[in-house]
């Protein structure tokens, strides 16, 4: 087996589902994109408010402003994405779902996906963060386990826009984290080759009796 684990410059993008001056599902995914960048990887914020986009259209496809292939081509070049979303009646934004339409495998396909949601109400982003597990899932990405939701994000932050949680804050930079970890582990050649050969053994370590 080679040992040759050459690493690539990482890179994680994070997308924000909110348009809002103010959104507080921008404020958790810079605190989760700081954490990625302090763990070694390159990153970007895609804010949605900066691109010129339409709604997924297959028939008008051949129309798409330029923006569409720019977002397609950020999120291509990513190895981990997070994404943010507000809670919105119960579900992710109308913002983030199209943004994800006007994408699909080629974007998402093998690649860490990350998940975080803030709402309004004491109840927290649980269902917009359930529909995402699910969508990232059937764009075949490998969705991390922890995740963040944060409740009442309205008197979440002080006045220095800091989030006043520590407990939340260190959960937001542990996703970021494990997002450049995972991501890692998926460029390492020996990873690669351990997972082949154990893929072609029989798998059954036991343990009952
Ligand atoms: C259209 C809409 C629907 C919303 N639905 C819910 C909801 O179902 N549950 C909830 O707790 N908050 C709900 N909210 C409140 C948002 O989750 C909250 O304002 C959140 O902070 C918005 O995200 P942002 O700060 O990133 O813009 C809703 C807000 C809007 C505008």
């Amino acid at each position: 087996v080679a040992n040759d684990n050459k690493r690539v410059q990482l890179k994680i993008v994070g997308i924000c589902g909110s348009l809002r001056s103010d959104s507080y599902t921008r404020s958790v995914l810079e605190i989760a994109l700081a954490s990625a960048q302090e763990n070694g990887a390159d990153t970007e914020l895609i804010d949605l408010r900066k691109f010129d986009l339409v709604f997924f259209d297959e028939d008008r496809k051949d129309d798409y402003p330029a923006d569409v292939e720019k977002l397609r081509s950020l999120v291509r070049e990513a190895h981990g994405i997070i994404l943010g979303t507000p809670e919105y009646h119960g579900g992710i934004s109308g913002v983030l779902k199209n943004a994800i339409d006007l994408m699909g495998f080629t974007e998402f396909e093998g690649k860490m996906l990350g998940l975080l949601g803030v709402s309004g109400g004491q109840l927290g982003a649980l269902n917009a963060l359930n529909s995402l597990r699910t969508i990232g899932r059937n764009l075949h990405a490998w969705v991390l386990p922890q995740q963040v939701s944060l409740p009442e994000a309205w008197k979440a932050f002080d006045e220095n826009g800091k989030l006043k949680s520590a407990a939340i804050e260190k959960r937001i930079k542990e996703v970021g984290k494990l997002i450049t970890e995972f991501a890692t582990l998926h460029q390492l050649q020996n990873h690669k080759e351990f997972l082949e050969l154990w893929q072609r053994l029989a798998n059954n370590p036991g343990g009952t009796k």
